[in-house]
């Protein structure tokens, strides 16, 4: 008889073989969604790809009618870039008694920035990835720079869960113009679309400065969205945090530039990790 002590020497003695890497995403997929999945195949199989659209992460004002549904296209993507399994659940499967448990990630994290703006949103984030980790039950998991804060969230509940999955992140994936891949840019219409790369580029030049050796961020947090009122975006934020927990940034540290803003109808969001800073 062995005792064990630790959660992962236990795991790991009774799965010796368990190796599967998931991607969980909402469908309408994209060359972004592809790159991860591309990152499970070379971490673990079989590969594993969840299109569900979940509920509980829309608020009452947000798209979750809308959003773009292309199920026979993304099963074709998938198959393409190397997947094994499409995890695609009705929601009487995911959800078949109205949900009252919930995970409430870490306040600092999830309440700023794309929480304070859609309160609730990391609720129903986090509920139904653990809900998809309990299905799917991976050894790794891959997420988008892009949704950065989602990306900081879900590992952090990972770590205060002791969940047995190895969060892995994938880089954001662009079109040439610099604007992020997003199953929303559908909504832009000609003229959003040709606007839209500001956002990223207005990102990249805050890093810039900071690379530069500028430490104003408020100012320069100001400048940047100021540029996108000026050229017709609504703004929610654009924030300067540091890259480990998204707090108020502090010289020498890492950080990243963080942005959501809307174009009509539109939101979208994107960020820059700051790379070494020059100072
Ligand atoms: P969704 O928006 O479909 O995104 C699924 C995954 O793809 C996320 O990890 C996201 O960060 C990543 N992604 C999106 N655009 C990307 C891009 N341009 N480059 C690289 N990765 C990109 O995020 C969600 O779904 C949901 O919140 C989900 C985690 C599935 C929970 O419902």
């Amino acid at each position: 008889m062995k005792v064990i002590e630790r959660i992962a020497d236990m795991r790991a003695a009774l799965a010796p073989h368990d190796s599967a890497a998931f991607v969980p995403t909402m469908g309408n997929l994209h060359a972004g969604h592809l790159s991860l999945v591309r990152i499970a195949a070379e971490r673990g199989r079989p590969v594993i790809a969840s299109i569900f659209v979940n509920r509980l992460q829309f608020g009452p004002n947000d798209d979750f009618a809308r959003y773009p549904r292309t199920f026979e296209r993304d099963v074709e993507l998938l198959e393409s870039a190397g997947c094994d399994y499409v995890f695609a659940p009705t929601e009487s499967e995911l959800y078949p008694e109205p949900q009252v448990c919930f995970v409430h990630p870490r306040a600092a994290l999830a309440d700023t920035l794309e929480g304070q703006f859609r309160p609730g949103f990391f609720i129903g984030v986090c509920t139904v990835v653990l809900k998809l980790f309990n299905a799917v039950r991976p050894r790794v998991a891959v997420f988008g720079k892009k949704d950065y804060q989602q990306l900081l969230v879900v590992r952090d509940m990972v770590a205060q869960l002791a969940l047995p999955v190895d969060i892995l992140a994938g880089e954001t994936v662009r079109e040439a113009g610099g604007l992020a891949l997003s199953s929303r840019n559908a909504y832009l219409d000609e003229r959003e679309r040709a606007e839209s790369p500001r956002l990223s580029a207005v990102l990249s030049g805050v890093e810039q400065a900071i690379r530069g050796g500028s430490t104003d961020w408020a100012r320069l947090e100001a400048a940047a969205a100021a540029e996108l009122v000026a050229h017709g975006w609504q703004v929610d934020y654009v924030a300067v945090r540091r890259r480990a927990d998204l707090g108020e940034p502090r010289a020498g540290t890492a950080l990243v530039v963080l942005g959501a803003a809307r174009l009509g109808r539109t939101r979208l969001i994107d960020n820059r990790e700051i790379v070494d800073p020059a100072r």
